[in-house]
């Protein structure tokens, strides 16, 4: 039994929560294989997956949103739980962030067990327009591994519950 973990994410700060969640569900016991979306064929061997999203503009990266449309019938029939980042300040640790309406929509659409919305990072020497001109002032790095973790112990929860042969 193995765990999915995948993710959409233009300058690596989301790839980066990808690989903290997959370490942090291994800890937990479980098995888990981090791949990026465009290399996944098929969900066969996996009993569960967890997709992030990377922010821009109230919308989920490209890679993220086609993972799940492509994938839509798979992941109706398994657990599936989903996080967006981020923010560029520390309101994501402060507060529940509700998924954005299109993230909601893909929730929908799979029946996804859950959401977080986590800090994000934007690097001071970000290239392309608008986020150079962003990194002036928002430039800084929110992602918090101890928030990963508290989720990441949620949904593993959740993920043994509903497939009891996990561990
Ligand atoms: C042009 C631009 C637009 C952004 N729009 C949003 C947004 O709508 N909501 C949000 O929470 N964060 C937004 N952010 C912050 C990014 O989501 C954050 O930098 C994230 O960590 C980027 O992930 P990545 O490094 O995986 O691409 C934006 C950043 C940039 C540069």
């Amino acid at each position: 039994m193995s765990v999915l973990v995948t993710y959409g994410s233009k300058r690596g700060g989301t790839k980066g929560l990808a690989e903290m969640v997959a370490t942090d569900l291994r800890e937990e016991g479980l098995e888990v294989d981090l791949v990026a979306p465009n290399q996944v064929k098929r969900l066969d061997e996996y009993e569960a997956v967890v997709v992030g999203g990377a922010l821009y503009a109230f919308r989920w990266h490209r890679a993220a949103k086609q993972f799940v449309k492509r994938h839509t019938g798979e992941l109706r029939r398994r657990p599936v739980f989903f996080f967006s980042s981020g923010p560029l300040d520390d309101s994501a640790t402060k507060k529940d962030i509700p998924p954005v309406k299109g993230v909601q929509a893909l929730m929908e659409r799979v029946g996804a067990r859950g959401h977080i919305t986590l800090g994000g990072r934007l690097s001071p020497d970000a290239k392309g327009f608008p986020a150079s001109a962003m990194a002036k002032n928002k430039a800084g790095d929110w992602r918090d591994p101890a928030q990963v973790q508290a989720w990441v112990r949620s949904i593993a929860t959740i993920i043994r519950t509903e497939v009891p042969h996990a561990i």
